[in-house]
């Protein structure tokens, strides 16, 4: 990964969402950037946060789970904590739900709208500790982009 990967992803992804209001096209565009850029990944996708639970949203990658409620597997934990879900090995995760079975690793970084959780986005690769502390970093300020622009006109549930 060079030393500018994620000052660049972060240029590609203000350039994609400026001036667009449309939630749900900005996340499935960004979801599209996140499976064509990162390297050695097997799904990249949000979660919103729906009636009390998470849903899936727009994504790259294999078909996958709809509904998580938020007591259960790495995103359930994320939307409960607010904290960012940095998990090595997939599989001493009490509660990992296995999406895919090649998923190995997993990032969950919270996105609020006023305050509150409205979404995760979600990462998996098929290599054990596949995220290090850089790719936290990077992925929190595209999260960061995505909790500045207002959601209200999307019609996506806030919880
Ligand atoms: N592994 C996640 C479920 C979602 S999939 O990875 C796409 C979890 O444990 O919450």
């Amino acid at each position: 990964m060079s030393g500018t990967f994620y000052s660049d992803l972060l240029a590609t992804a203000r350039s994609l969402t400026e001036g667009e209001c449309h939630t749900g096209a900005n996340l499935a565009n960004l979801a599209a950037l996140l499976g064509q850029s990162l390297a050695d990944i097997n799904w990249a996708g949000f979660y919103l946060m729906d009636g009390g639970m998470l849903v899936l949203g727009p994504f790259w990658g294999r078909p996958a789970c709809i509904r998580i409620p938020l007591e259960r597997g790495v995103c359930g934990a994320a939307a409960r904590t607010g904290k960012v879900q940095r998990v090595a090995d997939v599989h001493a995760f009490p509660g990992h739900i296995a999406c895919d079975g090649a998923s190995r690793s997993e990032i969950v970084l919270p996105i609020r709208q006023n305050g509150r959780v409205a979404a995760v986005l979600d990462i998996d690769s098929p290599s054990l500790d596949r995220f290090s502390p850089q790719d936290e970093a990077g992925l929190l300020q595209l999260t960061g982009l995505l909790e500045a622009l207002d959601w209200g006109r999307t019609g996506y549930t806030l919880c």
